[in-house]
C-alpha cells in the first residue's frame, strides 16, 4: 500500500514537472474567461442581448446533462479557443460554479482536460440546432429556457 501511495505520489510530481497540471487552477480560468471569453460573453456572463448568449442560467444548466456537456464543448467560441483543453475544462468549470445555484452545484461533474479532448472537436457548424435539441432534453426534466437570447 505505501508503495502504490509512493508510486502515485511521484506521478503526480511527473505530471508538475511536465506542466501539465490536472486541473488548471481557479485563478488562472478566471484570468482566462477575461482574456479569450469576456471580450464578447461580458465580465459578468451577461452577454449581449440578442446576439451574443449570457452564460448565467444556460451553462450550469447545459452542464447537467450529457448533451449539454457537449454542447458546451463544440460551441464554436469554446471548441475553436486558443484554450488548451485542461485550460478550457478550467473555464467552464469556473463559470459552472460562478453560474450554479446550491441544488445544481452539488450535483455538477466537473469537467476534465479528458473530457474536453474527446468531445470538443470538431466545432459545431449548426449551434441552433444543438442548442434546440438540448434545451428539448432540458424541458423533459421540467426545466424551461428561451431559445433567443
Ligand atoms: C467573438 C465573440 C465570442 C468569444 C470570444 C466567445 N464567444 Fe461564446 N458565443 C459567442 C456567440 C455569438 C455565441 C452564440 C452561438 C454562436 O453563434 O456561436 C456564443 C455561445 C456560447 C455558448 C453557448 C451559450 C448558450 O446559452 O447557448 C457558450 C457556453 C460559450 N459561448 C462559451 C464561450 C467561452 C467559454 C468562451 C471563451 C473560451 C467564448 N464563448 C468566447 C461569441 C463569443
Amino acid at each position: 500500500m505505501p508503495r502504490l501511495l509512493l508510486g502515485l505520489c511521484a506521478a503526480l510530481v511527473a505530471l508538475a514537472a511536465a506542466g501539465e497540471p490536472l486541473q488548471a487552477p481557479d485563478r488562472d480560468s478566471a484570468r482566462n474567461y477575461v482574456l479569450r471569453c469576456m471580450g464578447c460573453h461580458g465580465a459578468e456572463g451577461g452577454g449581449v442581448p440578442p446576439k451574443i448568449p449570457s452564460l448565467r442560467r444556460s451553462l450550469p444548466l447545459f452542464a447537467s446533462l450529457p448533451e449539454g456537456r457537449e454542447y458546451l464543448m463544440r460551441v464554436p467560441g469554446a471548441s475553436n479557443s486558443a484554450l488548451s483543453d485542461a485550460q478550457l475544462a478550467g473555464v467552464l468549470n469556473y463559470l459552472a460554479q460562478r453560474y450554479a445555484d446550491e441544488r445544481t452545484a452539488a450535483r455538477l461533474a466537473p469537467f476534465s482536460a479528458q473530457e474536453v479532448a474527446a468531445k470538443r472537436r470538431p466545432a459545431l457548424s449548426d449551434v441552433a440546432s444543438a442548442r434546440r435539441a438540448v434545451l428539448a432534453r432540458l424541458a423533459e426534466s421540467g426545466v424551461t429556457l428561451a431559445e433567443d437570447y
